[in-house]
């Protein structure tokens, strides 16, 4: 298995934190795995350990066919990552900084030149590529380090939420860069916050929380754990909600989530459009104006909710979500807000 990822029982405590709680994980060769997670999952422990720039207390990893803990050098040839935090040397300019990746691997200097060339091209940046890297935008920074990560194809890339800080624009276009390089063979795993980022480019999804794996699966399974469709009503008047909530709760399948600052509920239900009529009927019959409703097809933050009982971005603010019973042969954590963490 020259191209994928294993590991067992992973554990790492810092101090009383358990930022990996027992992580087991498979990426098969040539697929893309998701590592999903809120604030403080243990997303970036996990990439570490498997990158070898960190030991854990426990479990076992090997990485294109080689053991993390024994052989940690091996490992290093046969990877690319690209961290949380861009590493680029701010006083070497865009294209300087990827030719002396490309040197470092010991490509010869024409090669590195040409290979520095497409990737500034490839990631927008051939206008900027003779200027230091420190007068980079953080978006430009970004995608320096995202194109050092690929000078060369290692068989196993890492990438810790790559594209985090990047405009729609520039999120997008590394999305077909990423799909290109699978589609080539290489095998990815790559950690993100955005629902809908795991959703377009990984095979399987692990869900992350609380340092352990709550879930795992492809999108569309996971999307068919949280049942059905959902009816979401945004109201006029904040003060309808607890109205709104109670009409919900009785004709919904579940309980309503709340986002009281777009005045936004959203509730499982069966039975479609005919739902949807009665859900207006009754809303209107006790005086509650509104200004949107609509049915949608469960989203992965719905999976999220209902498996640890708060969205995935919510953690250090949002209000605890409904309980987390929906997901019945996984071990929930459903303590919102219990992670302190630095914000970035
Ligand atoms: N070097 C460290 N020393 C102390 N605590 C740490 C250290 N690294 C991580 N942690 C803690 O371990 C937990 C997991 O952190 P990790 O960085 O893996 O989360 P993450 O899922 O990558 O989060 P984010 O989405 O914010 O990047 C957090 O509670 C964090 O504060
Ligand atoms: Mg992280």
């Amino acid at each position: 298995m020259p191209g994928a990822i294993h590991a067992e029982g992973l554990v790492k405590t810092f101090g009383d934190v358990k930022a990996l709680d027992g992580v087991d994980l498979d990426v098969p060769e040539g697929t893309v795995l998701g590592l999903l997670g809120p604030n403080g999952a243990g997303k970036t422990t996990a990439v570490r350990v498997l990158t070898t720039l960190l030991r854990p207390d426990s479990g076992r990893a090997v990485v294109a066919g080689i053991d993390v803990l024994s052989r940690p050098t091996e490992v290093r040839r046969n990877i690319g990552l690209s961290g949380q935090f861009a590493a680029v040397d701010e006083y070497l300019t865009g294209r300087e900084n990827l030719q002396m990746v490309g040197q470092l691997y010991q490509m010869s200097a024409r090669d590195a030149k040409r290979r520095a060339g497409e990737l500034l091209e490839r990631f927008n940046l051939a206008d900027a590529a003779d200027r230091t890297a420190k007068t980079y935008s953080g978006g430009m920074r970004r995608r320096l380090d995202l194109a050092a990560a690929l000078v060369v194809s290692p068989p196993v890339m890492f990438m810790d939420e790559p594209t985090t800080g990047l405009d729609p624009r520039n999120r997008q276009q590394l999305w077909e860069v990423i799909e290109e390089l699978v589609a080539g063979g290489t095998t990815l795993l790559l950690t993100t916050q955005y629902l809908e980022e795991a959703d377009r480019l990984a095979h399987d999804i692990a869900v992350v929380d609380h340092g352990k794996v709550i879930a795992r699966g492809t999108s569309d399974q996971l999307k068919a754990r949280t049942g059905g469709e959902r009816v979401e009503v945004v109201v006029h008047d904040r003060d309808d909600l607890p109205t709104a909530d109670t009409v919900l709760r009785g004709l919904g399948k579940g309980d309503t989530v709340i986002e009281e600052h777009t005045r936004k509920l959203t509730v499982p239900v069966t039975g479609g459009a005919k739902l949807l009529a009665e859900v207006i009927r009754e809303l209107d019959t006790r005086g509650v104006e509104i200004d949107d409703i609509g049915l949608r097809r469960p989203t992965l933050d719905d999976v999220f909710i209902s498996l640890t009982g708060h969205a995935a971005e919510e953690r250090e603010n949002g209000r605890p979500g409904p309980d987390a019973a929906a997901a019945d042969d996984t071990t929930t954590t459903g303590q919102a807000g219990t992670t302190k963490e630095a914000s970035r």
